[in-house]
């Protein structure tokens, strides 16, 4: 079946009432929080070492050193727990066929004719786009970070090539901050999805209206209970 893959390990139907559908068990929710959290840390460090005038940001590390010291630790964070994610949800975020209309209506879905547009899965295009840019922005920020990191690997690059690593990560680090931007923002605009990561549960009507197709799945495939 088309979206087979599209169906997580806990995604399932509760009959309620009120109907809820499970998206996220808790091992992943506590692994994207601590993706999350480690974004934030690492912007607000980033950010104290990029300019002067941010500089007063490191009294929230315990000043200028240790916020030297803990910026890549937050980083190597970031990738594992993203990676973790990232190996678990891939699938899901394949691009289909019908995604393109998705984004050549995008009047309907900011209008919220989402009746016009194709059922969507598990992730909706916008989703999936957001999701394979964070992949590659984290893999730039890793690579160019490691090369950057003068404490262990400062032998390993010449200077040339750390100037060059410097502007990448920095023009990394920018737009994954535009990235994130975006994410939290979906999240809260799209009524009903923050529960997804916080109880791991949405409600049955918010999977109807935003990712039907995913919803059929799963009553196709059998993956109904009757408790909540
Ligand atoms: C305070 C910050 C954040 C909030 C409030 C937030 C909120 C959410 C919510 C509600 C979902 C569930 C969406 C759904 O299932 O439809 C989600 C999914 C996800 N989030 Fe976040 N998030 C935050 C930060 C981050 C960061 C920093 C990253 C990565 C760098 C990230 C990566 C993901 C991924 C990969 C998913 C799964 C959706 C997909 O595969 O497209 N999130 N987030």
């Amino acid at each position: 079946m088309k979206g087979a893959r599209e169906i997580g390990s806990e995604d399932t139907i509760h009959r309620g009432p009120p109907v809820t559908v499970s998206r996220y068990g808790p091992a992943k929710r506590v692994n994207h929080w601590i993706t999350a959290f480690s974004l934030i840390l690492l912007a607000l460090s980033g950010l104290a070492l990029f300019h002067p005038t941010l500089f007063f940001l490191t009294g929230l590390f315990g000043g200028g050193q240790n916020t030297r010291m803990l910026h890549p630790w937050f980083g190597v964070v970031l990738f594992i727990s993203f990676y973790i994610l990232f190996f678990q949800l891939w699938k899901a975020n394949l691009f289909i066929r019908d995604d393109f209309r998705w984004f050549t209506n995008f009047n309907d879905v900011i209008g919220g004719h989402e009746e016009r547009l194709p059922e969507m899965g598990k992730y909706n295009p916008g989703q999936k786009l957001i999701f394979w840019a964070m992949a590659l922005l984290i893999v730039a920020l890793i690579v160019s970070g490691l090369m950057i990191w003068d404490q262990y690997f400062y032998t390993y690059t010449a200077i040339e090539t750390k100037r060059i690593a410097v502007l990448t990560h920095a023009v990394a680090a920018v737009l994954i901050v535009c990235a994130f931007i975006i994410h939290v923002y979906a999240a809260f605009w799209t009524r009903g999805t923050i529960r997804a990561m916080t109880r791991g549960s949405v409600t049955g009507g918010w999977a109807w209206r935003h990712h039907r197709r995913w919803l059929r799945e799963l009553a196709g495939h059998g993956r109904i209970d009757s408790a909540e």
